[in-house]
């Protein structure tokens, strides 16, 4: 996207793509849309996407490709070893991230059962600036225990912070005090932080715990899944970068840092993932893991279709046009939410629009799951469907009782190049609708619960008649209008 300047005064978002193939949608009437979410058990996850008009759940393996994304994946060369799809990719990697090892792997988690695997021992501390739902599942897995030790502002739904994501310097010198260099597994960053809003996090911060690591000879590693927001973000709110191309400022990132993994579902807008380093040591102890679990080294349990596409889609996130779609759009619906006092998470992030669920339902407490229950109105409301980042996405504590989240937030992630400025408008606008008659949105319990990533699979059921009034009110209000 280009911010450009209209006639009328405003500058706005212009995008710099066109489309060139399309996917027809649906979106049945308000009626179905409940039956839909009653049988998916109020989870957005077991939603057909039949059923879905704007599928809001996610940005991972759902960007749209560019046509030369498209074209490269006829050329793949396939072959278990050798292929030379995949020395394109490894090329690409070294020539971005100047780094001379790359394990390829089928996603970013499979990264992170890995590195846990490898370098996580009984009792160890991995500090981070803030967790995702799979990272840590790992860590504790292999013994771990994961500190957060993100800035205050981090966990402010709003805020003027440009750099929510940042980790709180003093708090990891305390706790590498506290504990000893050698309790400390890694430090973990994670670029464009995902569960606070897509926030991401400064370069000069970047530095900062880079030096404490120097200090303290403790590795650093980056969760660069979100890295494409990331880099815009340094580039247009970092005023001591502004001059940099992107590919300088991944150059510098990756500097920094002894191990990046990535989502290439996320980075790359392609389906895999892998692990970078310069360290041979730390190579050699991943590659058989990769071996074992992901496939051979030269496709890691990536189509070489996949790998080709990803050579590609790094290549294209050094482009500011490119980078720049996914964060322009945020601002844009956030910007629309804010002046219609719908409550968001502020600054608008990378990734997608955050929607503050604890106080959009502020009658709702926090055991009957508001963020969960605003993701079944948001269903019902427009068939969108967002994705519950809360309460229902954290595990049980050992005594049963539910560990609160920090923030309750419906996420409404938006896929990058894939939705156009009317549908955000609509997004917008049942959103609005909502909070108008949020007073008649109640909360949901489980009526099924997995122990482990519950989120996922569990089932809920509303508590009280809540959807049908809200379905009433809807046809009042809509008649016949889907
Ligand atoms: N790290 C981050 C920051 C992520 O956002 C994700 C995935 C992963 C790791 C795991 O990568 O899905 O390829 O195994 N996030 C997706 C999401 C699932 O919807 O936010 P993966």
């Amino acid at each position: 996207m280009a911010n450009v300047k209209f006639f009328y005064g405003k500058t706005a978002p212009l995008e710099m793509h066109k489309v060139r193939v399309v996917q027809k949608l649906n979106l049945p009437p308000v009626e179905e849309r409940l039956e839909h979410i009653k049988e998916a058990g109020n989870n957005t996850f077991l939603l057909l996407n039949k059923d879905v008009y704007l599928d809001m759940l996610t940005d991972s393996g759902v960007n749209a490709m560019s046509d030369k994304q498209v074209a490269s994946m006829l050329e793949a060369d396939d072959s278990y070893a050798g292929s030379a799809t995949y020395t394109k990719l490894e090329n690409k990697i070294r020539e971005l991230f100047h780094k001379e090892y790359f394990l390829p792997a089928h996603q970013g988690r499979a990264c992170e059962s890995i590195l846990s695997q490898v370098f996580v021992k009984e009792g160890q501390i991995v500090p981070m600036n803030y967790h995702f739902t799979t990272t840590k599942a790992h860590i504790q897995l292999n013994g771990g225990i994961v500190e957060e030790i993100i800035t205050k502002d981090g966990l402010n739904i709003t805020s003027d912070e440009p750099f929510k994501g940042n980790m709180d310097i003093g708090l990891l010198e305390n706790l590498i005090a506290k504990n000893g260099a050698d309790k400390i597994a890694f430090v973990r960053l994670e670029a464009g932080t995902n569960l606070i809003g897509g926030q991401p996090i400064s370069l000069k911060n970047m530095k900062e715990v880079r030096s404490v690591c120097d200090k303290h000879g403790i590795m650093l590693v980056m969760d660069s899944s979100l890295l494409a927001d990331n880099l815009y973000f340094i580039k247009t709110r970092e005023a001591e970068y502004k001059d940099k191309s992107i590919r300088e400022l991944n150059k510098e990132i990756s500097d920094l840092c002894d191990i990046i993994y990535f989502s290439a579902r996320k980075l790359g807008h392609a389906r895999g993932g892998g692990i970078i380093t310069n360290s041979k040591d730390a190579y050699m102890k991943m590659r058989e893991l990769i071996t074992l679990y992901e496939g051979f080294l030269t496709y890691g349990g990536m189509s070489v279709r996949e790998i080709e596409a990803l050579a590609i889609g790094l290549e294209e996130t050094m482009d500011e046009d490119m980078i720049s779609q996914g964060p322009l759009f945020t601002q844009y619906m956030v910007e629309k939410l804010v002046e219609a006092g719908v409550p968001v998470v502020t600054p608008a992030g990378g990734l997608g629009c955050h929607v503050d669920a604890m106080a959009f339902l502020d009658h709702v407490p926090q055991n009957e799951y508001p963020a969960g229950a605003l993701a079944s109105a948001m269903y019902i409301a427009s068939g969108i469907r967002g994705m519950e980042r809360g309460t229902v996405s954290e595990e049980r504590n050992p005594d049963g009782s539910d560990h609160y989240a920090n923030m309750e937030l419906l996420r409404l992630a938006l896929p990058r190049r894939v939705f156009t400025m009317s549908q955000i408008d609509y997004a917008v606008d049942r959103l609005k609708w909502l909070y108008e008659n949020r007073k008649l949105i109640g909360g949901l319990e489980f009526v099924e619960e997995p122990k482990l990533l519950r989120f996922f699979f569990g089932k809920l059921t509303a508590k009280g008649d809540w959807q049908n009034k809200l379905v009433a009110k809807y046809k009042e209000d809509f008649g016949d209008s889907l």
